[in-house]
């Protein structure tokens, strides 16, 4: 009976509760209200008071719920379902078949087709990767028959875990990791992988007190067994010609350490190597790293003008083989980054499908092509695109955003905000807590070994027995008229 006033009292501070949200939430609405009828910035929200603000809301939203909702599976950009799909079922080393049929258009001009053969590589025939040297000359080669890498992405651009998970995971897939342009940091090498050490324009890592390169700093690096390679990044797809500036605030002790700066003051990474202004320079700067390194050196590029590589192979001829470069990255227009200028990212810088060929071909007729190794970057994250860059005669292919989605990136496109939902691309360590590089190296290992297996499924029905013996024979492009033609005869070059 004692229960009943009880249960009285209690519905009636609920009662004076919801009466009193109600009343505040009315109040807050009248508030709002106000503030939005006089403020003078939003033309939206002066001539619809509160609700006006709903549109930032859903705009915001949007871009979350269309992927799940809205988009087609072929649809979204930069990457859609289907391939994002696939990388995911890759890294978790689950089934990769598809039922009923293809949902991509094979109609389009630009439409990849590979030549099937009337008698497919039998499973018992096929062979791995033959193992590829690169910089032979030098007095430390680097052999690797990993033909799938992981691509330039600095420690600041990625979180620690997100490196530590990559570094994990290209050691077990034997496969080599860019470390970007921030420098060598310990969580590069803590799962021990070969390394890539980027050169980028202000020398993070590798300059001395005025940021100019550091001969002292580079034999540091040298001297670490795992940095097998040196790449001067002269571009990057998403952003040619742009530098960038880190902000104090992130120059945190660790950053300044690793990248060879003072702590807490902005940063600032030129537009270009201040020391590199023609292709002289370039040559020096390859000769001289190559000199005190004592490993193979190369630069990664955006193709742009269609006569610099011409005039580059020429010098070369004139100079002497000792000053040619010992790979070449060639990065597509399509590339990305933590953040660039629309302008940029939409408009300029030739895609890999016409830089890659041109490349190649260059080298070939300036006699350079074994010299100088190719490495071919640019939304290549699935088989197929990796198997068309080998058709074209790519010696190795490497995948920045493909080895995100690896780790679980659902493209939420937040990269530069420090709010990405999944760990990758922030300092909040809260949010950094749901990457474990236990569990996601081994994604970045499923990846890169289904793709090396799913690239020779295309090339063993193609009928050849390794990756490494695609040639431009086994793919063809749809023309505009519908047809297609091979690439071989688009590209007789090679
Ligand atoms: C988060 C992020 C950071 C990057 N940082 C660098 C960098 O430090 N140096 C560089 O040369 N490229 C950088 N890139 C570009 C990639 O290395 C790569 O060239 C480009 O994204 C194309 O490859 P993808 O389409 O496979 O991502 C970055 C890309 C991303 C997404
Ligand atoms: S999930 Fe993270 S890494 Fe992927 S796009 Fe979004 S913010 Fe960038």
């Amino acid at each position: 009976m004692t229960e009943i006033p009880f249960v009285h009292d209690f519905l009636q501070v609920l009662a004076i509760l919801f009466v009193t949200s109600i009343g505040v939430a009315v109040i807050f609405i009248i508030v709002i209200y106000i503030i939005d009828r006089n403020q003078t910035v939003h033309a939206i929200r002066r001539n619809y008071p509160v609700i006006g603000r709903f549109r930032y809301w859903f705009e915001h939203l949007g871009t979350f719920f269309r992927q799940y909702f809205f988009t087609m599976d072929r649809e979204e950009l930069p990457f859609n379902r289907a391939e994002r799909s696939w990388v995911y079922r890759a890294a978790k080393n689950i089934s990769n078949t598809v039922a009923f049929g293809s949902t991509r258009d094979l109609k389009p001009a630009g439409t990849v087709i590979f030549v099937n053969c009337p008698f497919p590589t039998l499973g018992k025939d096929a062979v791995k990767p033959k193992p590829v040297t690169i910089g032979e000359n030098c007095t430390q080669p680097y052999t690797t028959s990993s033909i799938f890498n992981i691509s330039g992405m600095s420690f600041g651009a990625l979180s620690k875990p997100a490196v530590i998970s990559l570094s994990h995971g290209a050691k077990k897939a034997g496969a080599w990791m860019n470390t970007g342009e921030g420098g060598l940091s310990p969580y590069h090498l803590e799962g021990g992988a070969d390394i890539v050490f980027q050169i980028g324009t202000a020398k993070y890592g590798v300059r001395d007190k005025e940021g100019n390169l550091s001969d002292e700093k580079l034999k540091e690096m040298a001297a670490i067994d795992q940095v097998k390679m040196f790449e001067i990044k002269l571009s990057q797809g998403a952003k040619p010609g742009k530098g960038g500036i880190l902000p104090g605030d992130k120059v945190t002790a660790e950053i300044a350490a690793i990248r060879g700066i003072p702590e807490g003051e902005d940063s600032i990474s030129p537009n270009r190597h201040t020391d590199i202004n023609s292709n002289d320079d370039l040559l020096d700067m390859i000769y001289r790293i190559r000199n005190v390194t004592g490993k193979p050196v190369g630069f990664k590029v955006v193709i742009g003008a269609y006569g610099w590589i011409d005039e580059l192979c020429k010098k070369i001829q004139e100079r002497g083989l000792e000053y040619a470069p010992d790979f070449i990255t060639v990065d597509s227009s399509t590339g990305g980054t933590g953040a660039a200028p629309m302008s940029l990212i939409d408009y300029v810088g030739l895609p890999i499908q016409e830089s890659l060929p041109l490349v190649i071909d260059k080298l070939k007729a300036h006699g350079l092509r074994e010299r100088t190794k190719v490495i071919a970057s640019g939304k290549l994250i699935t088989p197929a695109e990796v198997a068309w860059a080998l058709c074209m005669g790519a010696d190795f292919i490497v995948t920045a955003r493909g080895f995100m989605f690896a780790l679980g990136c659902i493209q939420a496109l937040q990269c530069d905000k420090n709010a990405c939902p999944t760990g990758i691309t922030t300092h909040n360590i809260k949010l950094q807590r749901g990457l474990v590089y236990t569990q996601k190296s081994w994604r970045v290992t499923h990846y890169i070994k289904n793709i090396i297996h799913e690239v020779g499924v295309i090339g063993h029905s193609c009928g050849v027995k390794s990756p490494r013996e695609f040639n431009r024979d086994h793919a063809r492009i749809v023309q505009a008229s519908g047809n297609s033609k091979s690439l071989s005869e688009l590209y007789p070059g090679e």
